[in-house]
């Protein structure tokens, strides 16, 4: 069911830990199943991504996912942090079960609430980075339009 690169990053996570002072920290939950991913970034004065850590309660994919993406983050300038998708996570690991792909989407979720936890600290913005949803019940509703007229 799992590739040899998800059971080995399961049982050999990546980047476990915390990350004191970090630059900035991204805590994300899924409200399906309950569990709950907090990423650490150590971002230096040039916007390189130096260290990042991860403390994940939750399933095998996750704790997988969680340990690539960091692994994959570091020594990236934030920009380049950004294009690191789910499905690039995924594809790293040589894929997950279809039911399982939402717990990649977990990590990447993580990375971009500690990016914008440390944008927030710098007074900077950072490009094609939205503000985290921290309600997953609540949608955005930014586009909605009555077209009455
Ligand atoms: Fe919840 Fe995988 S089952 S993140």
């Amino acid at each position: 069911m799992y590739s040899e690169k998800v059971m080995d990053h399961f049982m050999n996570p990546r980047n476990m830990g915390e990350i004191e002072n970090a630059s900035g920290v991204g805590l994300v939950g899924n409200p399906k199943c309950g569990d709950i991913m907090k990423i650490y970034l150590d971002i230096d004065e040039a916007g390189v991504i130096r260290d990042a850590k991860f403390r994940t309660f939750g399933c095998g994919a996750a704790v997988a996912t969680s340990s690539i993406s960091t692994e994959m983050i570091v020594g990236k300038t934030v920009q380049q942090a950004m294009e690191v998708t789910n499905k690039h996570v995924t594809e790293a690991l040589d894929g997950l079960p279809p039911l399982k792909v939402h717990c990649s989407l977990l990590a990447e979720e993580a990375i971009r609430s500690a990016l914008w936890d440390y944008a927030q600290k710098k007074g900077i913005v950072i490009d094609g980075l939205e503000k985290p949803c921290d309600d997953h019940d609540h949608h955005h509703h930014d586009h909605d339009h009555d077209d009455e007229d």
